[in-house]
C-alpha cells in the first residue's frame, strides 16, 4: 500500500562560490496514499532537489517533510528513488544490482525476491548480463526492479525514461501504470514530457524558476485509461504548456 507524503514549508539554497542561492522557496505538498503526481518545470528549478529531500538525500534548510505523519531524517526503505541514468553497478550481474537493496535475507530469499520482480519487468532471461549487455530501456527496467524489490510504499522518479526513445518510453509507461495498479505506491515522477504528465498523473505540479516555487497544481480528470489523442488529453496538454509560453502562442499540434 502506498503512504501519505507530506511537504510544508520547505525551502532549500546551496552556497557556490560562496555566493548563496535560493533553489526551492514556500513548498507545499500533501500527497494522498497511492496517488501519482507528476512535477514539470523548466531546468534547474529545483525538482531533482525536491526529490532528493523527499528521498532523505539532501536536507531542507526549513519546513518539514513527512512520510504517513514520520518526519523524513534520511534514506529509507518506505521510500525508493529511480535516477534519469539507471545508476546499475556495471560489475555486477542484473540479478546482484538488483537484490543491493535487500538486507537481512538469506541467499534463497533474496533470490526469489530478485526473481519476481526481474520477472514483473521481463527481465528474467537477463539476470545474468551485465549492465553494458542491456540496452537503455533494459537497463531503465532493471533500475525499476531494483527500486521495486525493497517494496517502497513511495516511489520516486527523476525522469526515469527521459533518455529513451518514444516508443520503449510509451511501453515502461504502461508498465508502470500496471506495476501503480498491482502495487498501489504513492508515487512522484519528475518530466520534462508534457504527454507523460497528462498520461499518467493523477494531479501536475507546475513549478516555476529561481527560486523553484510551486506555481499551479492542476487535477487531472481523465480516469484511469487515457486517449492520448482525446481532445480532452490535448486541452490538458495546452493547458500545462501555456504555463511555460505564457504569450499562449498558438501550436498547431496543441490548436483544439
Ligand atoms: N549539490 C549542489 N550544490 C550546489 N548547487 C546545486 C546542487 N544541487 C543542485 N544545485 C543547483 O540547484 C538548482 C536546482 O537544481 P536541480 O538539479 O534540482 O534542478 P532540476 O529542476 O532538477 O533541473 P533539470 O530539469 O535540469 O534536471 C540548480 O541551479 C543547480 O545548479
Ligand atoms: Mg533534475
Amino acid at each position: 500500500m502506498g503512504k501519505t507524503l507530506s511537504i510544508q514549508n520547505v525551502k532549500k539554497s546551496f552556497t557556490v562560490d560562496g555566493q548563496k542561492v535560493d533553489v526551492l522557496k514556500d513548498i507545499n505538498l500533501e500527497v494522498q496514499e497511492g496517488e501519482f503526481i507528476a512535477i514539470v518545470g523548466h531546468s534547474g528549478c529545483g525538482k531533482s532537489t525536491l526529490l532528493k529531500i523527499i528521498a532523505g538525500l539532501e536536507k531542507n534548510d526549513t519546513g518539514l517533510v513527512t512520510v504517513d505523519g514520520k518526519e523524513v531524517n534520511g534514506p529509507g526503505m518506505d521510500r525508493g528513488m529511480i535516477f534519469q541514468e539507471h545508476r546499475l553497478f556495471p560489475w555486477m550481474s542484473i540479478e546482484k544490482n538488483v537484490q543491493l537493496g535487500l538486507k537481512g535475507l538469506s541467499k534463497e530469499e533474496k533470490t526469489k525476491l530478485s526473481d519476481q520482480y526481474l520477472e514483473l519487468v521481463k527481465l528474467s532471461e537477463f539476470k545474468k548480463a551485465y549492465p553494458s549487455q542491456l540496452s537503455g530501456g533494459m537497463s531503465q527496467r532493471a533500475a525499476i526492479a531494483r527500486s521495486l524489490v525493497s517494496q517502497p510504499e513511495v516511489l520516486l522518479l527523476d525522469e526515469p525514461f527521459g533518455a529513451l526513445d518514444a516508443l520503449t518510453k510509451i511501453e515502461l509507461q504502461e508498465e508502470l501504470l500496471k506495476i501503480r495498479e498491482r502495487f498501489h505506491n504513492t508515487m512522484l515522477m519528475v518530466t520534462h514530457d508534457i504527454e507523460e504528465a497528462v498520461y499518467l498523473a493523477d494531479r501536475i505540479v507546475v513549478m516555476s524558476a529561481r527560486p523553484g516555487r510551486i506555481k499551479d497544481v492542476i487535477k487531472v480528470e481523465l480516469g484511469t485509461y487515457r486517449d492520448r489523442g482525446g481532445s480532452d488529453f490535448a486541452h490538458y496538454k495546452k493547458k500545462i504548456f501555456d504555463y511555460f509560453f505564457e504569450e499562449k502562442t498558438v501550436v498547431p499540434e496543441y490548436n483544439i
